[in-house]
This record gives structure tokens, C-alpha cells and sequence, in this order.
């Protein structure tokens, strides 16, 4: 097991009815600033909690954080923030509103743009204190201090480390409203948080093993369950939870992490708009193959102990787990296949191109750049 430091600071506060906890967490004299995505949360009743819970404060609302938020949205809520003077921030909706509050969180005490805080964090030195509704679980941003922000102007998409929230409310009613394919896409996201984590080698860790084998196992179970019953609360708590613990640092303690599936699955979304988590079901039964050799040790573990594959050769246990993967994926509703997107060589060639002028080296071995991304997505054909 490799050396580590862990210490996540967000409040957990969990369970129905729980928005109305909001006021218990913020103190009466602050200025807070509501961030809001397209409008879901006018629809399900969860502005109507929040307003409710924060009455008494001054309030100041910013609407229109879109999907995979762009900053150029995002300034306009730091010019907001910078000059109503807030000080604190409760980001209410999904992964793309939070991510996009803890850009604006940090953006507003800075003196210059806030693209700069993206492109290198360690100029943020400080950040107006922030927390969250959470109404979509995936990105697991509810307890992890990461974001990722986009760039319309130069089709660009990176993820920045900074601060966690504060505290974080989980109530599993509000993703009743969830469409199916959001759920598709979260259940995808947190799959592969999983696996970015733990699809590397055999012998760091038996427990993160066992924790991140707990999560998959779990997500496999409830995915066909919650496809029949999305309104089934004890089903929407578990997903709910697989998609924190996935991303708040607790399978990561002291073992390798891989990342590089998610690294050319934002590529695929700045340029072609796909969604994240579908994104994902596309690249990573392709970077398992593509990977094999290297990872074939904990491909045959995952294959045995999630989806009980012992019978046959290595190599034909090797391409029954990563089959059984696709299907999973295909299972939810999801696209598998960049050709089913009709995403070919032109968009192969400009990815292949950005790693090698950015000279970038992915994954536990440190040998994902161009050329590997090519293979990878030639694979997702
Ligand atoms: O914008 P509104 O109207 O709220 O609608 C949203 C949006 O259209 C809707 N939605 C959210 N909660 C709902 C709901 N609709 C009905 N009922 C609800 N309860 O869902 C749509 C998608 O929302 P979004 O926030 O974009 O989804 P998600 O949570 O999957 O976030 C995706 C973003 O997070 C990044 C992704 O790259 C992407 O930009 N990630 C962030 C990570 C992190 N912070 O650690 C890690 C992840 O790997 C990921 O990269
Ligand atoms: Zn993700």
C-alpha cells in the first residue's frame, strides 16, 4: 500500500426532509448566494424547500449553470457574487451546478479571470465558503473538492482540485424527478469512478478491493431494479450513496488510479456535446481491451468476484468481463459505440492531436497519450 494523507472535511447530512436542515448549517448574518441550473428544481418543489428553509436570509440567486458548465456563464455569477458581496454559496441541482459554484467559490476573492483558477489552481488561495443540494447522484462533487469546467470559446474541458463543500444535503426524493437517461448516465459515472480507481493491479489494498467491489456489486444489483422502481426511496438511497462513496477519496487510500477514460471522455464532450456519464459507457470497455495485457490481473479479480466469471482461459475470461461491462452499459439505455453516435476518424485524429501537443501520459502505467488514445477510441467504433 502506498503512503497517503486522508481528510475529508464535507458534512454528510442525509435522508428525507432534510433541506430543512439548511438553516442549521448557515448562520443568519450571511449573505448567500443561490446557484441553480436550467430550472429542474423549480419543477420538483426543491426551490420551494430551499427558499423555505433560508427564510430570513438575504438572498441572492443565480440562474442558468448549464450541463458541463462553461465558464464563460461562470463569470457572470462572479461578477454577481464580487458585487453583491456574498459569503457563503449553496449550489442547488446536479454534478455541472456544483462544480461550476466551486469555480465561482474561488473566482470571487481572485482579482483577475477566472479561467486562470482552472488552468492552474494553485493560484486560489482562498474561497468564499460553499455547500450543496445535490439532485442528480454521479460525480460524487457533493464530497470531493474536484471540478471540471469547460471552455466554449476554446473547446476545451479540465478538471481543477480546490475545496469541498462545506456540508452537502442528500435527500434521496429529489431525483424522483430525475429523466431515465440522467439516471443511465449517473449510474454510468459512478461505475466508472469505481473502476478508474481500482481497474489498475492486484495486491495494494484488500480493503479498498473489497470497498470498491461493494460499490460495483451494489450498482449492479439495484440498476434493473431501479429501471422498474425509480420513485422506490430505499433503492434512490443506496444509488445515492454508491455515487458519494464512489469520488470522496475512500477507495483511493493508498492504491494506483488510472483516469484515463475519463480524460478522452471529456474530449468527446467539448466537441461533440456528449453526456458525461454516456461518454464513459463509450470509452471504457474499449480501454479495458485496449489495456488488457497490462491490467489482466485485476480484469480476471473483477470479472470473478462481480460478475462470476471462472470458467475458460485467461484470455477468455479477460473478454467475457469486458463484454459483460458493455452489456452493462448498453443494459441502462446507453450508447456503447462512437459509430451508433456517428463519431469517426476526423474526431479521433483532433484528440490524438491535443494529447500529443499537450504531451499528456494517462493512467496507472503513465503511457495513455496519443497514439494509446487513438487505438482506444478506434476500439469504440
Ligand atoms: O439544469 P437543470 O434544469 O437542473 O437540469 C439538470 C441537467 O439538465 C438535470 N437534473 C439534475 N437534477 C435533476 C435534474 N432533472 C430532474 N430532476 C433532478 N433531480 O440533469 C441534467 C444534467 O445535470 P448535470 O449537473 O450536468 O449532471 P451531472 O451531475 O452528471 O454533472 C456532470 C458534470 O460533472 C462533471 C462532468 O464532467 C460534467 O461536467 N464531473 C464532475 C466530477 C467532480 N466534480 O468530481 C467528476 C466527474 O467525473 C465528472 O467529470
Ligand atoms: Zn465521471
Amino acid at each position: 500500500m502506498n503512503n497517503f494523507i486522508f481528510q475529508n472535511p464535507t458534512k454528510l447530512i442525509f435522508g428525507k426532509g432534510s433541506i430543512s436542515e439548511l438553516t442549521n448549517e448557515i448562520s443568519k448574518d450571511k449573505k448567500v448566494m443561490l446557484t441553480f441550473g436550467g430550472g429542474s428544481v423549480k419543477t420538483n418543489g426543491v426551490y420551494n424547500q430551499v427558499v423555505a428553509a433560508l427564510k430570513g436570509y438575504t438572498l441572492v440567486e443565480f440562474w442558468g449553470i448549464e450541463p458541463n458548465p462553461k465558464i464563460e456563464t461562470l463569470r457572470k455569477a462572479v461578477e454577481i457574487g464580487k458585487a453583491e458581496k456574498v459569503d457563503f454559496i449553496v449550489a442547488v441541482g446536479g454534478g455541472s451546478t456544483l462544480d461550476g459554484t466551486k469555480l465561482i467559490a474561488a473566482a470571487i476573492p481572485y482579482a483577475s479571470d477566472a479561467w486562470e483558477l482552472v488552468l492552474n489552481p494553485k493560484l486560489i488561495t482562498t474561497a468564499i465558503p460553499f455547500a450543496s443540494i445535490m439532485t442528480l447522484p454521479a460525480t460524487g462533487s457533493e464530497m470531493n473538492a474536484g471540478a471540471v469546467i469547460s471552455n466554449l470559446a476554446t473547446q476545451e474541458k479540465f478538471a481543477f482540485h480546490a475545496y469541498y463543500p462545506q456540508f452537502s444535503i442528500l435527500d434521496p426524493e429529489v431525483t424522483y424527478s430525475l429523466p431515465p437517461f440522467q439516471i443511465a448516465c449517473g449510474i454510468a459515472d459512478t461505475f466508472v469512478h469505481v473502476m478508474e480507481q481500482y481497474l489498475t493491479f492486484p495486491g495494494q489494498s484488500l480493503l479498498m478491493d473489497r470497498w470498491a467491489e461493494g460499490i460495483l456489486k451494489t450498482l449492479t444489483e439495484i440498476a434493473p431494479e431501479i429501471d422498474e422502481n425509480p420513485q422506490d426511496y430505499d433503492l434512490m438511497s443506496n444509488y445515492m450513496l454508491c455515487a458519494t462513496m464512489a469520488l470522496n477519496g475512500f477507495i483511493a487510500m493508498g492504491v494506483a488510479q488510472d483516469w484515463a477514460t475519463h480524460m478522452i471522455g471529456h474530449e468527446l464532450t467539448v466537441l461533440h456535446g456528449l453526456t458525461h456519464g454516456e461518454s464513459l459507457a463509450i470509452l471504457l470497455p474499449a480501454t479495458m481491451t485496449v489495456l488488457s495485457e497490462q491490467k489482466k490481473a485485476k480484469i480476471l479479480q473483477y470479472g470473478e468476484r462481480i460478475w462470476n466469471i471462472t470458467k475458460g482461459t485467461e484470455g477468455v475470461r479477460v473478454a467475457e468481463a469486458i463484454a459483460r461491462t458493455e452489456s452493462f452499459f448498453s443494459s441502462l439505455g446507453l450508447h456503447t459505440r462512437l459509430s451508433e453516435l456517428n463519431i469517426g476518424e476526423e474526431t479521433i485524429a483532433e484528440i490524438e492531436d491535443r494529447f500529443n501537443k499537450r504531451g499528456v501520459k494517462f493512467g496507472e502505467g503513465k503511457n495513455v497519450n496519443g497514439a494509446v488514445a487513438r487505438v482506444i477510441l478506434e476500439c469504440c467504433l
